[in-house]
C-alpha cells in the first residue's frame, strides 16, 4: 500500500544528507522518520536539527522498522549499490545520491529489482529542478531552438579535489572514479537532460590525473581531469570538459574552497542557443541570469530576456532539494512520474562507463 504522507529515513548525514531532509520538510508531503550514521557527531547533530522519531547507527536495524517506507542514500559511492539493493529488496523506495552506482551493470540490477517490486528508485540530481534549468526546458519544449544539435557542458575547479570523510573520494575501490564520476555525472546529466535524453551512441574521451600534490589521503588512484565528446542516435553531439584541479584562466570565477569553479551547460539549435549557468560554489553572484537565451532575429541571434526566479547560493540549492522531493513523494503516491528515473540512470551510467573504457582505449567506443 502507498503511504500518503511516506516516512522517509536518511543514511549517510554530511551536506546532502541534511538538504534532503530540509527538501522534504519544506514540501510537506514526507515526515523525516529515521536517521542512521555510523558517525555519532553527525546522527546527533541531525537528530537535533531534524527531529526524526528514531535514530540507528546500523542500517539493517533501519530497514527492518515496518513504519519506514522510503530510505534518502547519502552514502560514499561503493555504497550506493548494496544499500539500494537492500533498501529495494526490504520494500522500501529509494533516492540515492549521484552517482547512482559504481558502474551500468550495477544500475541495471537496481531498475530490475524497482520494476519487479513496484517501488520507486530515483537517482538524486537537484541541479534538474532549478530555476534556469526549467525555464531552459520550456524554451526547449517551445521549439525556440529548434532541433538541438550541439552541446557543450562542463563542471571545472581549479584547486577543489574533495576528500569526504575518511579520504574515500580519491580511491576508485570506494568512489569508482575520479572528477568524472564525481562532477562530470552532473555536467553530462545537464546537457543530456536538456538535449531531451537522446540515446549515447559512442563516446571519445581522455581522462589524466595530474595533480597529485593536492590530495592529502594515501591512495589517489582515480583522474583530476576528463575530457570527451559523445554522438547521440540523432545526430546530435556533446562536448565535456571536467576538472577537480586545472590551471584554469579568470574566465572562471573564484571560489573561496575550490580555487574557481563553475558548472555551465551550452545547448545550440537552429533558431537559438541556451547557457545554463550554476555558480553555486564562486564567490561572486556577478552572474547577470542563471539563463542566457540567444534568439536568430532578422537574421542574427540576440539576446533575449528571460523571466526567471533568480535564486542563488544556499537559496538555490533549498530550492532544488525542495522541487526534487516534491517529485519524488508524488511518485512514491502515484501522482506524478520520475524526473530522475530507474531507466534515465541506467543511460547516464552506461555512459560513465564508456567515457572510463573508452580513456583507457585510447579510441571511440560504441555503446
Ligand atoms: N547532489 C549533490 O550536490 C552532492 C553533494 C555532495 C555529495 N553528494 C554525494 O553524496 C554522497 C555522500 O557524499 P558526502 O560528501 O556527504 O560524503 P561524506 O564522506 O562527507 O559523508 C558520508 C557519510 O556516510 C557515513 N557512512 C559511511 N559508511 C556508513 C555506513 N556503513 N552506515 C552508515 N553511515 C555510513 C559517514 O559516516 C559519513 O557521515 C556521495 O555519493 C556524493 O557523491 C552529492
Amino acid at each position: 500500500m502507498t503511504a500518503s504522507h511516506p516516512n522517509i529515513g536518511f543514511v549517510g548525514l554530511g551536506w546532502p544528507g541534511e538538504r534532503h531532509a530540509e527538501g522534504v520538510i519544506a514540501c510537506s508531503l514526507g515526515t523525516v522518520h529515521s536517521a542512521c550514521d555510523l558517525n555519532q557527531e553527525r546522527l546527533d547533530n541531525f537528530v537535533t536539527a531534524y527531529r526524526p522519531a528514531r535514530a540507528f547507527t546500523d542500517f539493517k536495524e533501519m530497514l527492518a522498522d515496518p513504519a519506514l517506507d522510503a530510505v534518502v542514500i547519502c552514502l560514499p559511492n561503493a555504497l550506493h549499490y548494496p544499500f539500494s539493493l537492500q533498501a529495494l529488496q526490504a520494500g522500501k523506495h529509494v533516492l540515492c545520491e549521484k552517482p547512482p552506482t559504481m558502474n551500468a551493470a550495477q544500475m541495471r540490477t537496481l531498475h530490475e529489482e524497482a520494476q519487479k517490486r513496484g517501488l520507486v528508485y530515483y537517482f538524486g540530481r537537484q541541479m534538474r529542478f532549478s530555476p534556469g534549468m526549467q525555464a531552459a526546458k520550456k524554451l526547449v519544449k517551445e521549439r525556440r531552438l529548434g532541433e538541438i544539435y550541439f552541446a557543450e557542458t562542463m563542471w571545472v575547479r581549479s584547486r577543489g579535489t574533495p576528500d569526504g570523510v575518511d579520504g574515500w573520494f580519491t580511491e576508485r575501490s570506494k568512489a569508482g572514479g575520479g572528477a568524472i564520476i564525481d562532477l562530470g555525472v552532473h555536467a553530462i546529466d545537464a546537457a543530456w537532460y536538456l538535449m531531451g535524453t537522446p540515446q549515447p551512441r559512442a563516446i571519445s574521451a581522455q581522462t589524466y590525473q595530474k595533480f597529485p600534490q593536492l590530495v592529502k589521503n594515501n591512495v589517489f588512484d582515480v583522474e583530476d581531469n576528463g575530457y570527451g565528446m559523445i554522438r547521440f542516435e540523432n545526430g546530435a553531439t556533446l562536448l565535456f570538459k571536467v576538472s577537480w584541479a586545472a590551471n584554469l584562466q579568470d574566465d572562471i570565477p573564484l571560489s573561496s574552497k575550490r580555487g574557481r569553479s563553475l558548472l555551465s551547460t551550452l545547448i545550440y539549435g537552429p533558431k537559438g542557443s541556451i547557457k545554463i549557468i550554476d555558480a553555486f560554489e564562486a564567490d561572486t553572484d556577478n552572474f547577470p541570469s542563471p539563463i542566457v537565451f540567444f534568439e536568430e532575429q532578422q537574421g542574427v541571434p540576440a539576446k533575449v530576456d528571460v523571466a526567471v526566479q533568480d535564486e542563488r547560493g544556499a537559496a538555490l540549492r533549498a530550492y532544488e532539494f525542495r522541487e526534487q522531493a516534491t517529485n519524488f513523494l508524488r511518485c512514491i503516491r502515484g501522482e506524478e512520474a520520475a524526473v530522475n528515473s530507474s531507466s534515465q540512470a541506467v543511460q547516464l551510467m552506461e555512459m560513465l562507463d564508456a567515457i572510463y573504457r573508452s580513456s583507457q582505449l585510447g579510441r571511440e567506443v560504441a555503446l
